[in-house]
């Protein structure tokens, strides 16, 4: 009887470890990506201004946060790819200027459009941002803290920040990413506003 029961928990456990295995092999479930921002005007009952310009954060921080801008603000030399956001095939490097190592500089297979037949995504500014601009591991607050200083943003003002999230091309390619990768929520001129407002409310980071 014994002899049973010890079998009977050495099977237990045995199939417990293979679960494990199991588990651990699964891909990370694919984040839940929001597909819309709200208006400014919904963020105009919070009196409070500190809360407001906190909400709003948290509101522009759904695209900042999206793959579509992640894969190119990497902490490591290699863009990431995908919604999984998985390590660039081939192996490419930032290189000088981002634009990749002699020999396979990005626009030898990105051009300045997506030609979706290929697969490739493509802009006439692609190229990897630099390492001081990593958002990838870092919290909302810390990415809040670098996109206000100038040492990190690639010395913008505060003004001219604004106009590079509701006008650069670049960024701008998020919502246009070609293929089937999601794009980034709702419209450029809706992050660029909810940006603007959170700007104009303090420029509160959360903690
Ligand atoms: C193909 C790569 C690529 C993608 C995709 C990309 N960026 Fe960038 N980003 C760059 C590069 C390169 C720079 C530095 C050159 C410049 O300022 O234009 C940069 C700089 C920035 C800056 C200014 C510096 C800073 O970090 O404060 C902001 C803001 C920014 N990107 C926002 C975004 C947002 C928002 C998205 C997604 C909607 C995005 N980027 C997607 C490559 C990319
Ligand atoms: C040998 C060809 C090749 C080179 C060189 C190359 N890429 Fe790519 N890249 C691709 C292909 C193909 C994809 C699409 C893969 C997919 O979506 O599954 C891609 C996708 C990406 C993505 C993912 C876009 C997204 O959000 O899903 C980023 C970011 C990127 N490349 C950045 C770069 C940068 C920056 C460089 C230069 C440092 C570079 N690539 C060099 C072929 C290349």
């Amino acid at each position: 009887m014994s002899r049973l029961r010890t079998l009977a928990a050495a099977t237990a456990a045995f199939l417990s470890v293979l679960v494990g295995v199991h588990a651990v092999a699964q891909p990370p479930a694919a984040p839940r990506l929001a597909t819309t921002l709200k208006p400014v005007a919904a963020f105009s009952r919070i009196a409070d201004r500190r809360a407001r310009s906190l909400a709003l954060f948290a509101e522009v921080g759904k695209v900042v946060q999206h793959p579509r801008c992640l894969n190119c603000h990497p902490a490591t030399e290699r863009p990431t790819q995908t919604e999984a956001m998985h390590p660039h095939m081939p192996m490419v490097v930032r290189g000088d200027g981002g634009m990749g190592a002699p020999g396979l500089r990005c626009i030898a297979c990105h051009h300045d459009r997506n030609v979706d037949s290929a697969g490739v995504p493509g802009n006439p500014k692609w190229s990897l941002a630099p390492v001081e601009m990593a958002w990838q591991g870092r919290t909302l607050g810390q990415i809040c803290q670098q996109l206000k200083d100038p040492a990190r943003n690639g010395g913008k003002t505060m003004p001219q920040m604004i106009d590079h999230m509701a006008h650069d091309e670049l960024v701008g390619w998020g919502w246009h990413p070609g293929g089937k990768r999601v794009p980034a929520p709702g419209t450029q001129a809706q992050f660029g506003a909810l940006f603007k407002a959170w700007a104009d409310s303090g420029a509160y980071c959360p903690a």
